[in-house]
């Protein structure tokens, strides 16, 4: 399964949710690769301030070509989760093409909902070459029973074939403290909220996967 973690806008979360997936995947058995598809290079970043033994590889391809040179890379792997890059739609289109599943975290805030239009627009025109890929929201960042929270999977609504996914991540100072380390938030707090609450995100993601495959 690759997994695209994508939105044309900065700082929502893309990086934070990549390695925290990947992690969580590596550490529940499987062959993870990360591929950072950002030239600002903050997923590599992220594996070099590690010194713990690496969990899963990660490469940097920030390539408009990366959809054509992924299927033999991945081929090793059983999830490849994919860093996406804000702004450039050429790398950000590779990226969706490479993907099978799009996850675009959208943080509760109208700025994000009104930048998750253009992400949409890039997986619509992608679904026209790739007909079984697919779109789902994450919400990140969201402070619980706060109003803006529950607006947010509203306003989302309006995008008909991209589901909002019934696992969110919550404002939390471990995902930043856990970055400056190169560590995930299950290897600083195995037991912590954070990890349970990535853990569902990886577990909605693989089961959304299979069901599919079966279908
Ligand atoms: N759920 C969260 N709780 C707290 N801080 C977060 C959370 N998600 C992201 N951040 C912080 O927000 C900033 C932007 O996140 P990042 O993952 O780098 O976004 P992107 O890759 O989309 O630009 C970082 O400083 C990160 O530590
Ligand atoms: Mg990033």
């Amino acid at each position: 399964m690759i997994i695209g973690v994508l939105s044309q806008k900065g700082g929502v979360g893309k990086t934070t949710i990549a390695v925290n997936l990947a992690a969580t995947f590596a550490k529940s058995g499987l062959r993870v690769l990360l591929v950072d598809a950002d030239p600002q290079g903050s997923a590599l970043q992220w594996s070099a301030a590690r010194d713990a033994e690496p969990l899963f590889s990660v490469v940097g391809m920030a390539k408009a070509t990366l959809h054509r040179e992924l299927p033999d890379i991945a081929k090793d792997y059983q999830v490849v989760v994919i860093d996406g890059a804000p702004r450039v739609n050429e790398l950000g289109r590779a990226a969706i093409l490479a993907s099978d599943v799009v996850l675009i975290p959208v943080q509760p805030s109208p700025y994000d909902i009104w930048a998750a239009a253009e992400t949409v627009r890039l997986i619509q025109e992608a679904q026209q070459f790739k007909e079984n890929l697919k779109g789902v929201f994450v919400i990140n960042r969201k402070i619980a029973n706060t109003a803006i929270g529950r607006d947010v999977t509203e306003a989302l609504g309006q995008f008909e074939d991209i589901p909002v996914l019934p696992a969110a991540l919550h404002q939390r100072v471990i995902y930043a403290e856990s970055a400056g380390q190169g560590l995930s938030v299950l290897e600083v707090e195995p037991k912590g909220e954070a990890a349970r609450e990535v853990a569902s995100l990886a577990k909605l993601l693989m089961t959304k996967q299979e069901k599919r495959k079966a279908a």
